[in-house]
């Protein structure tokens, strides 16, 4: 039989999926967060098939994969990097989103991926207070979403000196002067790199003292032409904020473009208690931020924020395509307002989740997570073994064991150790840092389905390794 019309169009492939993927979520909770880890060598296993096994045993073949290798970031025990699990809802739309495969590249497909689209984004800029001028649209990721606003920055930039970057390139332009502080994420400087800007051209500032390193960088941006201010909403180690305001404050005295890293930190404007921390973002000229972080959808669901429509109109239009006309005109599809051509559409997962949680539910996830990462201070500081060096402004906290009696030469190698030992007993997934040099153990609790209960646990775990190790 022709494989592809074998089992009614995939049913059994797809009924399998459905089953192991409601029995995953029912043991989520208890899930640890790593399997096995040592992969067997792939290319040995597989090799491209000329008669394929069917679409019941390829995908059996893939869920046991994943089941035995894959680390379970969607379950509460997984606390490395700053990754989030994926809301059920999200889960559901986002197979909806391949059920349909729509492209949200324009129009072409029907007006309703992008439609989707374009609501998300209102439903954020409102969130935010932008006005409703700005312009919005969903890319890969957060780096996306910097490489998205810092294009646009560069366009705005060359208009300054009278160039038309997109058509002309930066050739004869003088090196681009962009200023942020320690927090200044390594995608921005990716970004940098990417878009021929070079990641020389930032410079960091000191922002502990704000008023002295405000003071540095007014004198830095002083008469030195147009220049691209960056804030961070939300560093890795903690969560920290750079002062938004006052960022776009000296923008304005010094006509920069100021650009806000958002990664996950927007979702703190969800929190009345966390907002204050993004208040002046409204002043932004544009701001990168993603769901699959701290809003628990999926990858890959980031997005760029945009003041100007029409440096985005121009940074991202595709011209010369009289295939694609309905990519230009009055309403364009994204491909012409976005860095992407083709695309899924990336909004439905976002959709479904704020429809399905509302702001109050995503509230409330949030306040669970503040409320185990205290949970988890507590124990910290109470204990002896553990000291924190970068304490909370959202769910992720930094932390050392030092313990009494360890000369402090030895206390990288014994953090090394206990962040190999969690990882490798599986139980819980822990991150890795460095704060000022010295090596530190970092944890994201940015899972919808952590509790306190699990922050305890997590400590226990920690006190156990670091009794075992330091013995
Ligand atoms: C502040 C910040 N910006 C940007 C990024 C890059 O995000 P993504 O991996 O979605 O590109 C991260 C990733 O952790 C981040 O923390």
């Amino acid at each position: 039989m022709d494989p592809l019309y074998e089992d009614g169009l995939g049913r059994s492939a797809l009924e399998f999926v459905s089953a192991s993927t409601f029995e995953h979520q029912a043991n989520l909770s208890d899930l640890h967060a790593y399997g096995e880890r040592k992969l067997p060598d792939l290319s040995e296993a597989f090799q491209l098939p000329e008669h394929g096994q069917g679409s019941l045993s390829s995908v059996r073949t893939l869920w046991d994969l994943c089941t035995r290798y894959a680390a379970n970031t969607t379950g509460p025990r997984y606390f490395d990097f700053v990754i989030g699990g994926v809301l059920p809802a999200a889960l559901a739309a986002d197979w909806v989103t391949g059920t349909f495969d729509q492209n949200a590249a324009g129009r072409i497909t029907g007006d309703l991926a992008t439609e989707v689209e374009i609501l998300v984004m209102r439903w954020f800029k409102e969130l935010l207070g932008l006005s409703m001028d700005w312009h919005g649209v969903m890319v890969p990721s957060a780096t996306y979403g910097n490489l998205a606003g810092l294009a646009c920055a560069r366009q705005w930039w060359g208009q300054q000196l009278g160039v038309d970057v997109i058509a002309d390139g930066t050739g004869g332009l003088p090196p681009i002067k962009v200023v942020g502080s320690s927090f200044v994420h390594p995608s921005v400087e990716k970004t940098l790199q990417m878009l021929g800007m070079g990641r020389k051209c930032l410079t960091r500032f000191d922002l502990t003292d704000p008023e002295t390193g405000l003071a540095r960088m007014r004198e830095a941006l002083a008469g030195s032409g147009p220049a691209i201010i960056i804030a961070s909403a939300g560093e890795v180690n903690g969560g920290r904020f750079d002062p938004i305001a006052r960022l776009a404050q000296v923008a304005q005295e010094t006509g920069a473009w100021l650009h806000v890293d958002a990664a996950f930190g927007l979702i703190a404007a969800f929190e009345p208690s966390l907002a204050a921390n993004v208040h002046g973002i409204h002043m932004a000229d544009s701001i990168a931020a993603d769901g699959h972080k701290w809003l628990n959808v999926p990858y890959d669901s980031g997005f760029a924020l945009i003041r100007d429509k029409e440096i985005a109109r121009r940074t991202f239009g595709m011209p010369n395509a009289p295939y694609l006309e309905d990519l230009a005109g009055e309403s364009p599809g994204f491909a012409s307002l976005g860095p992407d051509a083709s695309r899924r559409a990336r909004a439905f997962p976002v959709f479904a989740a704020l429809l399905a949680y509302g702001t109050a539910g995503i509230r409330d996830m949030v306040k669970r997570q503040m409320a185990a990462i205290s949970c988890l201070v507590r124990l910290l500081d109470d204990s002896t073994g553990y000291r924190i060096l970068v304490r909370p402004t959202l769910p992720i906290v930094t932390f050392r064991a030092e313990p009494p009696g360890v000369p402090e030469p030895e206390l990288d190698e014994l953090n090394q150790a206990i962040f190999s030992k969690v990882n490798a007993t599986g139980h819980f997934a822990v991150g890795m840092t460095a704060v000022a040099g010295r090596k530190a153990l970092r944890v994201a609790l940015l899972n919808w389905g952590v509790t306190d209960a699990i922050a305890q646990e997590l400590f226990v775990e920690l006190s156990a390794t670091l009794a075992e190790i330091g013995k």
